[in-house]
């Protein structure tokens, strides 16, 4: 009998409809007819970029993982350079946290920063990506660790997409009475491809109808083993509702944190990624960052995708004006003269009249590439019409 089709496949970039069709153990002519009624003319030696070839396997119900990604992930994570290695120091995890709607990742962020932010949010839905700063004290030591709260995973996936890796280990919220759901495989997917720890959290443990080995068993479905079955995952079973056994799930995290081996050099100018910006009526651009590498100050000049920016002011999680952000530190910036993209570069630069060059540069190239989209959609519509 012939194998069935796989339930997921990973891909390390374009490919043809022939290889498609083997990978995903269907026959040309099918996707051939899939890519037809999707309004895509193709032949069976065309070559499919990743963007089809997820239309395609979607319409299978089957899931893509992208390889490709990560050749370009490495080059951005790049954020070290070997001048940086004589000055190096640990630096806080940052931490996602991710999971299926409802099932309490905004409440357990709350729990931990031990704030309201969930009750106070629109609808009780998560608007924005948020960073936040936790202290944690452990056997007498201070340590930090930076969270960020994801808007269902919209955020992350443009920001992969994009190859910026921000997070250094994410926190699965699954809820112990509903388990494993599509936006929980999602993350898990997410996590994987990105190839960063992932640490469970078995949230609603306090409700009757918990259930948490069946979420559990239900994990294993995905690689997930606990450890108390023999497998390599942190599970934590946790209420964010009754504040239930938070410590463990921080004290988990440290312990990841520690064998990840996270370090920065404070000491030179600052380099990160925008996690999330927008356009205030009243400050202008606005722009959360978070610095990967060096220290960003007030004053400083910076590129940031496209964006020329002279730091006018900092603003942490507390809304507090700070002078000053380290490695893993996110903070809002204002003095951006346009709106960058969540996901793009951002480094400081010495001397304002090249900043403002690169970012001139690059928003030019931009242009370039809208262009040039449209001129291969317009031409591609015009093929299928023929
Ligand atoms: P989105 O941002 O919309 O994806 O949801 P979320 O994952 O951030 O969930 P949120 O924290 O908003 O919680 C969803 C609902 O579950 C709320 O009504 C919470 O009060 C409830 N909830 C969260 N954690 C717990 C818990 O530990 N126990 C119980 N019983 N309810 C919880
Ligand atoms: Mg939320």
């Amino acid at each position: 009998a012939p194998e069935p089709p796989p339930e997921r496949i990973t891909i390390e970039g374009a490919m043809s409809v022939q290889e498609l069709a083997s990978l995903l153990r269907h026959s040309e002519a099918e996707i051939i007819k899939i890519l037809f009624f999707k309004g895509i003319a193709a032949t069976i030696n065309q070559t499919l970029e990743v963007e089809t070839i997820e239309l395609v396997a979607n319409e299978l119900g089957i899931t893509v993982e992208t390889a490709s990604h990560s050749a370009e992930a490495a080059k951005v994570t790049e954020m070290l350079e070997s001048s940086d290695l004589d000055h190096l120091q640990r630096r806080p995890p940052v931490v996602t946290i991710m999971g299926h709607v409802d099932h309490g990742k905004t409440s357990l962020l709350d729990a931990i920063r031990n704030a309201k932010v969930a009750q106070g949010e629109a609808g009780g839905i998560t608007q924005h990506i948020g960073a936040y700063h936790v202290d944690v004290e452990q056997n007498g030591e201070k340590h930090q660790i930076v969270f960020l709260d994801t808007p269902g995973h919209e955020a992350f996936t443009a920001m992969r997409a994009r190859g910026a890796r921000v997070t250094d280990i994410a926190v699965l919220v699954v809820a112990a009475d509903d388990g494993v759901q599509p936006q929980t495989i999602e993350a898990i997917s997410h996590a994987k491809a990105a190839k960063v720890p992932i640490i469970v959290a078995i949230n609603k443990i306090d409700k009757e109808s918990a259930q948490p080995d069946r979420v559990k068993q239900e994990l294993t479905e995905f690689g997930l083993v606990p450890e108390e079955w023999g497998g390599e995952t942190i599970m934590v079973p946790v209420s964010a509702l009754q504040q239930q056994n938070l410590d463990t799930l921080l004290e988990m995290i440290l312990l990841v944190a520690e064998v990840e081996d996270l370090y920065a050099n404070p000491d030179r100018p600052a380099k990160g990624t925008v996690i999330e910006a927008h356009l205030d009526r009243a400050r202008g651009p606005v722009a959360t960052l978070l610095v990967q590498n060096g220290t960003l100050r007030v004053g400083d000049i910076l590129v940031a995708g496209a964006c020329f920016g002279k730091v006018r002011a900092m603003i942490d999680d507390r809304g507090q004006r700070v002078e000053t952000a380290s490695p893993s530190f996110a903070v809002e910036v204002l003095g951006l003269a346009e709106v960058p993209a969540a996901g793009d570069e951002f480094e400081v630069f010495s001397d304002e009249k090249s900043a403002r060059a690169i970012a001139e540069e690059r928003a030019a190239a931009q242009r370039q590439s809208r262009l040039a989209q449209a001129a291969t959609a317009r031409r591609v519509s015009l093929t299928s019409l023929s």
